[in-house]
């Protein structure tokens, strides 16, 4: 599996955690920036990850900003991205077998890492369950014609 990850300065001791954490699980990823602390609009992080997955490049991404909403608002523009913000275990798997999500989004600012790795893991070994939601996302694809 390759990955695509980036944060705003937000989240960006956070985005060091969830690398570590993929160095750890043997997993191949890119990291997307920033590269220093200084302010950055998370939009302009929040697309090349979804531009990239939606084109087939890297199989899921992972945005982080402080609440990980402007970047899961900003991933769920690109046509093709279904990004979950999950602050909790449950929601990161569920999200994995039912939606198919391809984007994981966090906020540094509201779980702490520990968690934040759980998560992370939970999602990037997630699978999805087919059947039934195989059809609930095939009509979301049809809200984006
Ligand atoms: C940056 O201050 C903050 O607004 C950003 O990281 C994010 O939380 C936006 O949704």
């Amino acid at each position: 599996m390759k990955v695509a990850i980036s944060s705003d300065h937000g989240g960006n001791r956070l985005r060091a955690e969830i690398r570590d954490l993929m160095d750890g699980m043997g997993i191949e990823y890119e990291d997307f920036g920033p590269r220093d602390d200084s302010s950055v609009d998370y939009p302009d992080y929040a697309r090349p990850v979804a531009e990239r997955v939606a084109a087939g490049e890297f199989d899921r991404g992972i945005v982080i900003c402080g609440t990980g909403i402007g970047m899961s608002i900003a991933a769920n523009k690109v046509k093709g991205i279904r990004c979950a913000l999950c602050h909790d275990v449950f929601s990161a798997k569920a999200t994995r077998g039912h939606n198919d999500s391809n984007v994981l989004a966090m906020g540094e600012r509201v779980i702490g890492p520990g968690l934040a790795r759980e998560i992370a893991q939970t999602w990037l070994e997630g699978e999805f369950e087919g059947g039934r939601h195989e059809r609930r996302i095939e009509k979301i694809t049809e809200l984006e014609q």
